[in-house]
């Protein structure tokens, strides 16, 4: 026995020295390789729903709520038992990429796996590399699925699968584009997920275009998740990033913060956990690929400043405008009479994409329940807005809403009411807009048996995780 282990031991010793050359070389790749895993993980951000809130990373159980009942992320560290540890590189390939579990089943699309089928090989070869050899293992069990028969089905998942995922392929430009646009192109329809919330869900709540090539749709804003809306992407002057430069874009994705906008809701996370991670040379990427996006039509227009608002706060002038008047009295301490903010600390809502865009959701969630812009590692300050659920009353949030959506040259319509901002307290329901995003669509016929990845009724977390979990 004892001799065997030595005969064993020696042996290594024996195979290490002849082979120590290019043993240390081969060592050198893999580690580069699992580097370069870990840098594809955050542009995939991973960990962001593989990570419960307070929870171990990657060791799976974030409830996401939806309206047939809770799913829950799964286990992704290589614990043997309970996690991904004995997938071999084509398991988690069609996991990742075909959205296909190793017991053959369909994943829920709440796994972006439609956007990451443009990953490359290479890439999801690192990420695997990354999962087997980089990260920890976790013994935790996954948490079953909270979905009772015969929703629990996973079959009609495969249909889904079938009909909007596409079969997976290595990303490639159009020939002829710039490179750099062609890497933002792969980093924002691809790993980025970022058309994930960004662009607008159909009958089945596919979306509707995973590239520009899909057309208008592509980008342009989503249904409430979280009661959080995503904006519109593409280069709108008033709803969209048509005003942002390249640079704005840059800032925002690396910090969090530009001059005119504060990252908040569900983009706090995908900053905080995602983006502030990428390197400048793919900040700039993104930022360049979505400016050459073209508008989408109609155009709003285009934005211009009134003055006249700030005068008439200055002036007290606000009786006939109870909005205002809770304006002055909460909101301009920090928001300004102008509507300006302060640079980098309180955004300013005059003018601001968000606060115009056409679903006001999020605007009287951020009211209701405040927000925490998240230290990022190039602005290392958190700086919070008050909630004001117990501070204001439905009418007076409603009131302040519709006067913030039409200041400055704010040009929405203000048309939100005391009901609206009720049922955003009570049962979390999104303000109801017109189309798909009523609440009562998202379990209608087809929604029923159709996996509905997000849209009216889904819960990621209730809180963003920045500002919870220390480890990152
Ligand atoms: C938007 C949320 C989200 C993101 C981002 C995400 N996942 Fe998932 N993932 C899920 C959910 C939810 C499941 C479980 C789905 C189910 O049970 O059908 C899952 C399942 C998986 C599985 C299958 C595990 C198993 O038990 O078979 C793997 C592997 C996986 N994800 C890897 C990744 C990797 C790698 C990334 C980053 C590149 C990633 N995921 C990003 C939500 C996400
Ligand atoms: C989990 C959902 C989610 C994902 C994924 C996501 N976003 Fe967002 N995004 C939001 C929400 C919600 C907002 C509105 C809050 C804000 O402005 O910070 C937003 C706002 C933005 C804004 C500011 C728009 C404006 O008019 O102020 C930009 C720029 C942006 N996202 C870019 C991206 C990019 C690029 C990606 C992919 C790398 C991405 N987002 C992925 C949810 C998401
Ligand atoms: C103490 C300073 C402070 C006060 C008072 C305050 N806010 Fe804010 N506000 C902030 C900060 C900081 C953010 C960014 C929060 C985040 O990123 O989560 C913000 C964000 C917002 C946003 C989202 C805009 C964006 O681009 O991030 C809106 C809309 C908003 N506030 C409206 C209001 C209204 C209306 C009131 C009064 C009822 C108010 N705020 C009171 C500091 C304040």
């Amino acid at each position: 026995m004892m001799m065997n282990r030595l005969k064993a031991a020696l042996g290594a010793v024996t195979v290490g020295l002849l082979a120590g050359t290019s043993l240390a070389h081969a060592q050198g790749a893999e580690e580069d390789l699992i580097k370069k895993g870990e840098y594809v993980a955050r542009l995939g951000d991973c960990v962001a729903c593989h990570t419960a809130l307070n929870g171990q990373k990657f060791a799976g159980g974030l409830a996401i709520k939806t309206p047939i009942g809770m799913i829950y992320s799964t286990n992704i560290t290589p614990d043997p038992t309970y996690g991904i540890g004995t997938y071999t590189l084509q398991e988690f390939d069609e996991a990742v990429r075909h959205g296909i579990r190793k017991d053959g089943s369909t994943l829920y699309p709440a796994m972006p796996y439609p956007a990451f089928s443009r990953m490359t090989q290479d890439d999801v070869k690192s990420l695997y590399a990354y999962f087997m050899h980089g990260v920890q293992p976790v013994a935790q069990k996954n948490r079953e699925v909270g979905i009772s028969w015969p929703m629990s089905m996973r079959w009609p998942l495969a249909i889904w699968r079938t009909m909007f995922a596409p079969t997976p392929k290595d990303f490639t430009p159009a020939p002829g584009t710039d490179p750099e646009i062609a890497r933002g192109e792969y980093l924002v329809t691809g790993a980025g997920h970022c058309g994930a919330c960004h662009t607008p869900r159909g009958f089945a709540m596919q979306e509707k275009a995973l590239d520009a090539a899909g057309g208008p749709d592509f980008l342009a804003g989503g249904a409430p998740i979280d009661n959080w809306i995503a904006p519109s992407l593409r280069n709108d002057p008033v709803v969209g990033l048509g005003r942002w430069s390249e640079d704005d874009l840059f800032q925002f994705l690396k910090s969090g913060r530009t001059d005119h906008s504060a990252v908040f809701g569900g983009m706090a996370d995908v900053v905080g956990w995602s983006t502030q991670y990428f390197t400048d040379s793919d900040l700039h990427a993104i930022a360049k690929y979505l400016k050459a996006l073209p508008p989408v039509p109609p155009s709003r227009g285009d934005y211009t400043y009134d003055p006249s608002t700030a005068q008439a706060l200055d002036s007290g002038n606000t009786a006939s405008n109870p909005g205002a008047r809770v304006y002055v009295e909460q909101c301009a301490a920090c928001h300004r009479n102008d509507g300006g903010g302060v640079a980098r600390m309180f955004p300013p809502l005059a003018g601001n994409s968000v606060v115009v865009t056409d679903d006001p959701t999020s605007i009287a969630h951020i009211i209701v329940a405040g927000g925490v812009l998240p230290p990022t590692n190039w602005a290392p300050s958190a700086v919070a807005m008050p909630d004001y659920k117990s501070i204001l009353s439905d009418q007076q949030i409603a009131d302040v809403v519709n006067f913030i959506r039409s200041a400055w040259g704010n040009k929405a319509p203000a048309n939100v009411t005391a009901a609206d901002v009720q049922k955003l307290r009570l049962d979390h329901a999104p303000i109801p807009t017109a189309g798909w995003a009523d609440p009562t669509a998202a379990t209608a016929t087809w929604g029923l048996f159709m996996p509905q990845p997000y849209g009216s009724g889904w819960t990621f977390a209730p809180q963003t995780h920045t500002g919870v979990d220390a480890e990152q």
